[in-house]
């Protein structure tokens, strides 16, 4: 097969390909075919690779997708070399700086920011709906009480579907939009409660008259034996967490939840499914496994020796915070959470050594070759650990605060895929590599 740019113009049915004049001949087999190109409004252009099976039956091969677009989305912009991060056009930095977190929901979810009439709407829709049903306060008990707990949010969000199933018809607008409102106001307290389980102590109802972001701090934090006195700082330093972690295009999770909802599942579940791809250490997970791993570095002088074990190609170890698929520049979201990390601790008066470690490991790594050479940066999960902790969250609730602040995304991304008039079933094909056809062998004869 020979690959070659080739310039014919090629209307294809669907007018929204943004089709260009390129197109990409194809040769296999002495039959020449061309591939429409696309362009999107940034980024990368994209060949549509359809006519290779339709006309040639060939299909790509590509593990991890690192050279496939699954689908088209107007929700968020990455220039990973330019180490840029966009919500609906608007820059990370910008929204972070200035915006909330629940301006950003509504933003990802409806494309554009709200004005003040349509905030307190969503505000109040949202704060209407953070209770969970009071039998699903029982599912907790059925948990060991030293569960992780992302292992109790895959099972108690993934309920909701129990209770929110035949009353949903997601081909409906307002029933896409009232599972969404659902989806987003009770993620939080489903989050504090499996907090609140592995410490033994009663659940927190939440509070309508306290924003999104402070309502969590106090479901996770209060008591009921004492008032509860919001710290705004801290309040703020969390919101703006959120907001780094709302979207992040088609990550391992949100291509989970879109795939797995491709099929018209139930999105509650589909959502379940989101959190578990997260959990793992090499997605959401890096959060938790960053700060053990600065634990355990424990000393800037002990730096070298992990930053040559994590050279070795003999040793499984990895810079847990450093390097990402996408970016190949410094994560822009790290950035923002360095300076949020430096905000908290100055604020709180803590002098953490963790924070000595982190930005004297980083400095050694980013002069060093190896790091250099494969465009190894710290991403969002390196400096995120430290700033979690002096908030007061144990390490094993690192992951779930990202899940609660993730949730607008996958959310976003189902109504995305399921409003795509070209939306199908994921269904990805393999190279087939095991035996050829053989002959079953009775048992007393193998
Ligand atoms: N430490 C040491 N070496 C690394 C690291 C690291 N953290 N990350 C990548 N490399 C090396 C690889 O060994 C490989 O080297 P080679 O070319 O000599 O074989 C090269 O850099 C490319 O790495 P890949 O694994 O091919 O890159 P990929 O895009 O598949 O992986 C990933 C990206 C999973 C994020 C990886 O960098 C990693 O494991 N990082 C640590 C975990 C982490 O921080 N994850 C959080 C991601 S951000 C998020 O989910 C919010």
């Amino acid at each position: 097969m020979s690959v070659r740019g080739g310039s014919d113009v090629r209307d294809r049915e669907n007018n929204r390909n943004m089709t260009s004049k390129e197109t990409v001949r194809v040769t296999y087999k002495g039959k020449e075919i061309e591939l429409p190109v696309l362009h999107g409004t940034d980024g990368p252009d994209v060949v549509d690779i359809a006519p290779l099976n339709k006309e040639l039956g060939l299909f790509t091969y590509d593990p991890g997708f690192k050279a496939t677009a699954s689908c088209r989305s107007e929700l968020t912009f990455i220039d990973g070399k330019k180490g840029i991060l966009r919500y609906r056009g608007y820059p990370i930095e910008q929204l972070a700086e200035h915006g909330n977190y629940l301006e950003t929901c509504y933003l990802l979810l409806y494309g554009e920011l709200p004005n003040q009439q349509q905030y307190d709407e969503f505000n109040d829709k949202i704060t209407r709906h953070t209770m969970l049903h009071e039998q699903m306060m029982r599912f907790y008990q059925g948990f060991r009480r030293d569960a992780h707990p992302m292992a109790i949010m895959v099972g108690v969000f993934g309920a909701l579907s129990s209770f929110h199933h035949s009353s949903i018809n997601v081909t409906d607008d307002k029933g896409r939009d009232i599972s969404s409102i659902r989806m987003l106001a009770k993620m939080p307290t489903i989050a504090a409660y499996a907090y609140k389980y592995a410490k033994g102590q009663p659940f927190i109802y939440p509070r309508n008259e306290l924003y999104y972001t402070s309502n969590f701090l106090r479901m996770c934090f209060s008591v009921p034996t004492e008032d509860w006195h919001e710290d705004p700082v801290l309040s703020r330093a969390l919101d703006k967490i959120f907001i780094l972690h709302a979207d992040h295009e088609q990550n391992a999770s949100t291509s989970t939840v879109r795939l797995a909802s491709s099929s018209g599942a139930n999105p509650y579940a589909c959502v379940a499914a989101g959190i578990v791809s997260l959990w793992g250490p090499a997605h959401g997970g890096a959060n938790e496994a960053a700060l053990k791993m600065l634990m355990e570095i424990g000393s800037v002088k002990r730096i070298p020796a992990y930053l040559e074990r994590a050279k070795d190609k003999n040793d499984p170890f990895r810079l847990m915070g450093f390097g990402h698929r996408v970016y190949k520049n410094y994560d822009p979201r790290a950035r923002v959470m360095q300076k949020v990390c430096h905000e908290v601790l100055e604020h709180l008066g803590i002098e953490d050594p963790l924070l000595e470690v982190a930005m004297e490991l980083e400095r050694i790594a980013l002069e060093d070759d190896y790091f250099k050479s494969r465009n190894l940066y710290p991403n969002i999960d390196f400096y995120s650990g430290i700033t979690l902790r002096a908030l007061g969250f144990p390490t094993s609730m690192f992951t779930v605060l990202f899940a609660v602040a993730r949730t607008v995304g996958w959310v976003a991304q189902w109504r995305e895929m399921i409003e795509d008039p070209e939306q199908k079933i994921g269904r990805p094909r393999q190279l087939y590599v095991g035996p050829e056809k053989r002959d079953y062998i009775p048992m007393d004869q193998r």
